[in-house]
């Protein structure tokens, strides 16, 4: 008890009170046209998360509370990409609410984002027993979702969190420690370039080691992230 109460209040402090450099970019109003296309975007992602729900392509779709889609910008140019949804992800139906989604939370924010401005999924749509991980048959049976997904939104750069979200948008056997730091491409299909992906340590697993280095570290990628992005670097607080 005594250790998550320390790591909540080290997690207030590591990844907040960040200082914007710049002041956050006008927002530049959506012409009709950019307009229509968002909202097509939307409306395609809906329409798959309705499929999502209904899904019984493997056993987890007999075992969860609810599926989880994912949720998020529809025209975001960053996507997150998880494991697979725990309990209180199957209990709301969202991606990333538990303990781990709110240092996610925290990660987006120290970015100088909001939540809303990105899109966050997972691999597995459905919540394995017991938080298990993900086996090969269940990601062979909800890849789809997620690449029609990443088709649809077509953002500029994937987080993939953890090396479950790595080595399978990779289709990389390696480890998280040697594929984290760098950019990799992901391959969105024939006729249309690729997309990079940072890799990450996932946020739960950041919760189990919390270590300065971890975080430092975590902290490098996104700053790769949004160099990359060419968005504005905050500057870490002094402590
Ligand atoms: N961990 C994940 O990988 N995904 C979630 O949605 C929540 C926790």
């Amino acid at each position: 008890m005594e250790k998550v109460v320390r790591q909540h209040l080290e997690m207030e402090q590591f990844f907040s009170g960040f200082i914007a450099t710049s002041k956050p970019r006008q927002q530049v109003p959506p012409n009709q046209q950019d307009q229509r296309a968002v909202s097509e975007k939307l409306s395609l992602l809906e329409e798959l998360a309705e499929q999502i729900r209904e899904c019984r392509k493997c056993a987890l779709g007999a075992l969860r509370t609810n599926a989880v889609p994912g949720e998020g910008n529809p025209d975001a140019r960053i996507v997150f990409v998880g494991e697979a949804p725990g309990a209180d992800e199957d209990a709301q139906g969202r991606p990333f609410v538990g303990r781990a989604g709110q240092l996610l939370d925290r990660i987006i924010e120290a970015c100088g984002l909001r939540r809303g401005d990105v899109y966050i999924g997972n691999i597995l749509k459905c919540r394995p027993p017991d938080n298990r991980d993900p086996r090969a048959d269940e990601i062979i049976s909800c890849l789809p979702y997620l690449q029609r997904q990443i088709e649809v939104i077509n953002p500029e750069v994937i987080v993939a969190l953890g090396a479950h979200a790595a080595r399978t948008l990779l289709n990389s056997t390696k480890s998280i420690g040697q594929l984290r730091g760098h950019f990799h491409e992901y391959c969105a299909g024939l006729g249309r370039p690729p997309i990079k992906v940072m890799a990450t340590y996932h946020t739960a697993y950041l919760l189990r080691n919390y270590s300065q280095e971890n975080r430092r570290r975590v902290w490098e990628d996104m700053k790769k992230v949004l160099a990359e992005l060419g968005l504005p670097i905050p500057q870490a607080p002094r402590r």
